[in-house]
């Protein structure tokens, strides 16, 4: 299934915010639809929203530098969104070409993802269970994903795999959309609380931690989802090693390390709700930053389109 894609004229997503209870699809038509579903996350995950915002320049057409600036400004963490806009800023002609660059980096996509996926699934061996954080599927690709197609690929090669899908609040990404995929593609696993996987690892419960990533520092630094740093430091203490799937495209030659690398603040009430629902008290302080930047010295190494890479993906 794919998460998005071009329809006469128009974008088709898959709105994220519906699921699980809700498989709905919407239709982008001007450029701020693409920057309010991005915001808005009915669109995720990093490759996913790269491809929107190559769309998303289709779609600005003819104004592309307000267009570009717009759209690397509506999610700041993910390279993916700058890496599509450059690309779509170097295409020659009108808007028949745009369209033609954005169809071929979503092909691309997926491409790169099943990749991703066989490179990966050498280091998964029957009988693991596996450890990953938000989604890095299907959803937040154009289709296969980044670390779940690394278990997709492992589980397609006959493997006897088990996934363990913390739920990651504050928007649920883990229970709402890995467990989706997951079960639809009838992958074992067992859904957790965050701050269950200290305790799981301990009890020897983990053998592989795979996770995404949204941009990667020249030093190997890592920012994904918040939640990503914590579990690797776990799995260090454990001795279990911990992986990165993602595509060359994240990789900010132009960021030294994590520090220099911005993590979005998002509304205060991701935390203070839950889909609608007031689970703390009003006028209280609250922190949202919605990825973490786990350093290079936690990683065990970096899958890509090109192989598996210890300890620099450069
Ligand atoms: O806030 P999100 O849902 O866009 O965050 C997504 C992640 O952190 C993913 O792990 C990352 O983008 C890699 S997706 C292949």
């Amino acid at each position: 299934m794919r998460t998005i894609e071009w329809k006469t004229r128009k974008v088709k997503i898959i709105d994220q915010t519906k699921l699980p209870r809700k498989l709905e699809f919407v239709y982008l038509k001007t450029l701020s639809d693409v920057i309010r579903a991005i915001k808005e996350l009915k669109i995720r995950g990093a490759p996913a929203i790269g491809v929107a915002a190559a769309y998303g320049m289709v779609l600005g057409y003819p104004n592309l530098k307000d267009a570009a600036r717009k759209l690397i400004a509506s999610r700041p963490t993910a390279n993916s969104i700058a890496w599509a806009v450059e690309r779509m800023l170097k295409v020659k002609g009108g808007k028949d070409q745009l369209l033609a660059e954005a169809n071929k980096m979503a092909e691309e996509d997926i491409k790169i993802n099943r990749a991703i996926g066989r490179n990966g699934a050498k280091l998964i061996k029957s009988g693991m269970n596996i450890l990953t954080q938000c989604n890095a599927g299907s959803l937040a690709t154009v289709d296969y994903g980044t670390a779940l197609g690394v278990i997709r690929a492992a589980f397609d090669e006959g493997k006897k795999i088990h996934v363990y899908v913390p739920e990651t609040r504050p928007v649920l990404q883990g229970s709402r959309l890995t467990a989706w995929e997951l079960k639809q593609s009838k992958i074992p696993f067992t859904l957790i609380t965050d701050n269950m996987v200290g305790y799981l690892m301990a009890e020897g419960k983990v053998d592989i931690v795979i996770v995404g990533a949204d941009r990667i520092a020249k030093n190997g630094d890592v920012a994904n989802k918040i939640g990503t740093y914590q579990i690797a430091v776990l799995a260090k203490h454990h001795g279990i090693p911990f992986y990165v799937a993602a595509p060359r495209s994240v990789i900010d030659k132009n960021v030294r390390t994590g520090k220099d690398i911005i993590i979005e603040q998002r509304d205060p009430k991701e935390v203070i709700e839950i889909l609608g629902i007031k689970i703390a008290p009003k006028g209280i302080n609250v922190f949202n930053p919605a990825f973490d930047i786990t350093p290079a010295e936690l990683i065990s190494g970096y899958i890509n389109e090109k192989g598996i890479f210890k300890p620099s993906p450069a």
